[in-house]
C-alpha cells in the first residue's frame, strides 16, 4: 500500500520559498528514501489568513513552519501539535522561548517536533547533540552562531564600515527582519538556549542568558585586535558543572588561528565537549534559504522514516527537560568592565577556560 504524507507549509519568505521548491524538485528522492510520497496540501502565510484552516485539513500529517517570530507562529505550531500533526520548524525564537512547553505538548500528543534548521541552518548541530551524542554526557557547547555579526565583523576587518556591512547581510537575506536581534546578541542567545535544552536536558529559555551585542564594536577595536593577533567574534557558550549551568553570548577576542576566528561571512562554527566523544567541531553555512531547506528536508525524511516504521516510533520516548532554577553568566570580567568599552577587550580573550572549566 502506498504511504502518503500530507504536508502543510507555513511561510513564503527566504526559507519557505526554498523549501517549497525542494519539495517539488526532491519529491522522488524523498519517496525513494522513505517509502512515503509527499503531497503538498497548501502554503499559507501570516497574511493569507488561511493557516489554521490548512492545519485542520485532515490530510495534513506534517507541518513545516517557516513563518518566524513568536506571535502567529506560536499559535500555528501549538494548533498543529494539538491536532496531532508532526511539526518541523526553522523558528529559533519560538523554540528558544517556548520550547519546553511545545516539546511537552508534542510528547503529550505523541508527535514529533523537529528543529534542526533553527540552529546554524545547514550545520547539523541539533542532530549531533540529540542523536550522535545521545549516549554521552555533554559538558560544554560554544560557537560562533550568528552569521550577520560575523559578516559585519569580517567586512570591517576588510575595511568596510558597519552600515555597509549590515546592508549587505540584509540584502543576502541573512539578517533577521529586525537586525537588532542579530546585533544585540538575541539571535545567538536563542540558538544557544535551544542547544542547551537538548545538550543539558534542561528547560533553559533564552531570556535567562546574559547577552551583549556588537553595537559597541568599532573599526578601531577591530584593527587594534588584529594588530594584537586577535579577531572579534560574537561567541555564545555554555558550560555545565556540579555548581550549575553558566551561559553567555558576547563579543570576545579570539586568537587568529582559533577556528572561531577563521569564520567569515555567514559561516558558523560550533564546538561541543563531551565526556567520551571528547571535543567535536562542526562548521558550515549558518543562514540562507538553501542552507535552511537542507536540514528541513533532512528532518522531513527522518520523520517519514520513523512514521513508516511505526514500531520504532512507539518505543521512542519524547525528550524530557528538567526545570532550571538559574543560569549564571559565563565570561569573566564582563560585568566589571561594562562601563569601560575601550578596555574590556583585555578581559575577554577566549581561552579554553572560558567555556570548559570554571
Ligand atoms: N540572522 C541569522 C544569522 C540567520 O545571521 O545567523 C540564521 O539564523
Amino acid at each position: 500500500m502506498q504511504l502518503i504524507a500530507g504536508i502543510a507549509l507555513l511561510g513564503n519568505g527566504t526559507v519557505g520559498r526554498a523549501v517549497a521548491q525542494r519539495l517539488r524538485e526532491h519529491a522522488e528522492l524523498i519517496e525513494r528514501r522513505t517509502g512515503v510520497r509527499c503531497e503538498l496540501r497548501g502554503i499559507a502565510t501570516r497574511r493569507s489568513g488561511d493557516a489554521l484552516a490548512l492545519l485542520d485539513d485532515p490530510h495534513v500529517d506534517v507541518v513545516i513552519e517557516a513563518v518566524g517570530g513568536t506571535g502567529a507562529a506560536a499559535e500555528y505550531v501549538e494548533h498543529a501539535l494539538d491536532r496531532g500533526r508532526h511539526v518541523i520548524t526553522a523558528n529559533k525564537d519560538l523554540i528558544a522561548t517556548q520550547g519546553p512547553r511545545l516539546i511537552a505538548l508534542a510528547a503529550t500528543r505523541g508527535v514529533s517536533l523537529r528543529y534542526e534548521a533553527a540552529v546554524c541552518s545547514a550545520v547539523p548541530v541539533v542532530r549531533t547533540i540529540a542523536d550522535a551524542l545521545a549516549g554521552d554526557t555533554i559538558h560544554s557547547v560554544a560557537g560562533v552562531m550568528n552569521g550577520t555579526t560575523t559578516a559585519i565583523l569580517s567586512a570591517m576587518e576588510n575595511g568596510a564600515d558597519y552600515a555597509a556591512a549590515l546592508l549587505d547581510a540584509q540584502e543576502h537575506g541573512y539578517a533577521e527582519a529586525d537586525p537588532a536581534a542579530d546585533i544585540e546578541g538575541f539571535d545567538a542567545a536563542h540558538k544557544l538556549a535551544l542547544l542547551l535544552q537538548r545538550a543539558f536536558e534542561a528547560a533553559i529559555i533564552s531570556p535567562r542568558i546574559r547577552k551583549t551585542g556588537i553595537a559597541g564594536v568599532t573599526r578601531e577595536h577591530v584593527v587594534q585586535a588584529e594588530a594584537s593577533g586577535y579577531r572579534i567574534r560574537l561567541v555564545a557558550a555554555a558550560h555545565r558543572s556540579r555548581s550549575g549551568i553558566a551561559a553567555e553570548a558576547a563579543p570576545l577576542l579570539v586568537p587568529l588561528m582559533h577556528p572561531f576566528a577563521q569564520t567569515s561571512g555567514v559561516e558558523n562554527v560550533v564546538r561541543i565537549d563531551a565526556a567520551d566523544a571528547g571535543t567535536l567541531w562542526l562548521h558550515g553555512q549558518g543562514a540562507g534559504g538553501a542552507a535552511s531547506a537542507s536540514p528541513i528536508l533532512g528532518d522531513l525524511v527522518t520523520l517519514l522514516r520513523d512514521r513508516a516504521d511505526r514500531r520504532a516510533r512507539s518505543h521512542a520516548p519524547a525528550p524530557r527537560l528538567e526545570p532550571v532554577i538559574d543560569v549564571s553568566p559565563l565570561f569573566f570580567g564582563l560585568e566589571r568592565h561594562r562601563e569601560l568599552p575601550y578596555s574590556i577587550w583585555n578581559e575577554r580573550i577566549i581561552t579554553d577556560d572560558c567555556y570548559s572549566t570554571r
